[in-house]
């Protein structure tokens, strides 16, 4: 294993990817499925070559930097928002908050259902931000191509009428119109080492505990929680839990789709 801890070493060393953030197992899982591409045989045979070539260099960051993400990313969680975002129509608005935004698909689902549920732009504000400043040079794009595996079209058939929200892009991409944009803000922000934020009506973090390591999670579920004011609503992935001391500060709104209510009190 001296190995393998020393290739991690190596690329948190010279690369931007803080490999110690993430769990072992999937880690290993990745740096193996390059390890096969290249014919490596062991460890120490692959830091050689990420040491030769800037081209796997680049392409091992990619295979760990799961920005993997989708508009509209499991329906039912967003039939549910739907009826937040509802109940915010006639305020003074709502702040949301997309922690862990990737190419920004999901604040940007954020900023469109709100617009669609009746909420007038200057009513929604939408912080998007992520660790990944290369995922987050794509969101403030707003570009999305369709691929093999992933239909964007599809995706946006959750609206009623998506050609409010986005353009066309040639054949098979859409780009997000300028006023949908307008609500978005992106930003860095590491959720392990940066300090929390305040007041948020809703936060959606959601789809990167699963990947990171165990003693990392409460830091994140502490920054997130003490970001949301009393009352306001936690989402979370669709495999994602709150752990122990972080689950006493919300009752389940929907438990089945993972969204929580904040319960008033400190940390
Ligand atoms: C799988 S994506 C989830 C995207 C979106 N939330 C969703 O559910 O579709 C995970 C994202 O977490 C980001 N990430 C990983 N570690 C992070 C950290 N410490 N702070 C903030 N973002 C982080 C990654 O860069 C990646 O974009």
């Amino acid at each position: 294993m001296t190995d393998f801890k020393d290739l991690l070493s190596y690329v948190e060393r010279e690369t931007e990817f803080a490999t110690s953030y993430y769990d072992d197992s999937y880690l290993d899982r990745r740096v193996s499925a390059r390890m096969r591409r290249c014919g490596a045989d062991s460890y120490a045979e692959y830091l050689d070559v990420l040491r030769e070539d800037d081209e796997e260099r680049v392409a091992l960051l990619d295979t760990l930097s799961v920005n993997v993400t989708e508009f509209f990313r499991d329906g039912k969680v967003w039939s549910a928002l739907e009826d937040v975002f509802t109940d915010h129509a006639d305020s003074s608005g709502i702040s949301i908050w997309s922690a862990a935004c990737a190419d920004g698909r999901e604040p940007y689902s954020l900023a469109m259902l709100a617009l669609d549920a009746g909420l007038s732009p200057w009513q929604v504000d939408v912080l998007a931000t992520d660790i990944d400043q290369d995922a987050l040079a794509r969101a403030r794009a707003g570009r999305y191509q369709s691929t093999r595996t992933a239909d964007i079209r599809e995706q946006l058939d959750f609206l009623e009428d998506p050609l409010e929200y986005v353009e066309r892009d040639g054949d098979h991409g859409f780009v997000v119109a300028d006023h949908v944009k307008d609500v978005v803000t992106f930003e860095r922000h590491d959720l392990i080492t940066d300090e929390p934020k305040s007041g948020f009506d809703l936060v959606c973090c959601r789809n990167v505990c699963i990947y990171i390591d165990k003693q990392y999670k409460r830091p994140i579920l502490d920054t997130v929680s003490a970001s949301i004011r009393t009352d306001g609503h936690l989402v979370l992935g669709q495999t994602e839990t709150l752990p122990n001391g972080v689950k006493e500060r919300f009752e389940a709104a929907d438990p089945r789709i993972r969204i929580y209510r904040r319960l008033p009190g400190d940390d």
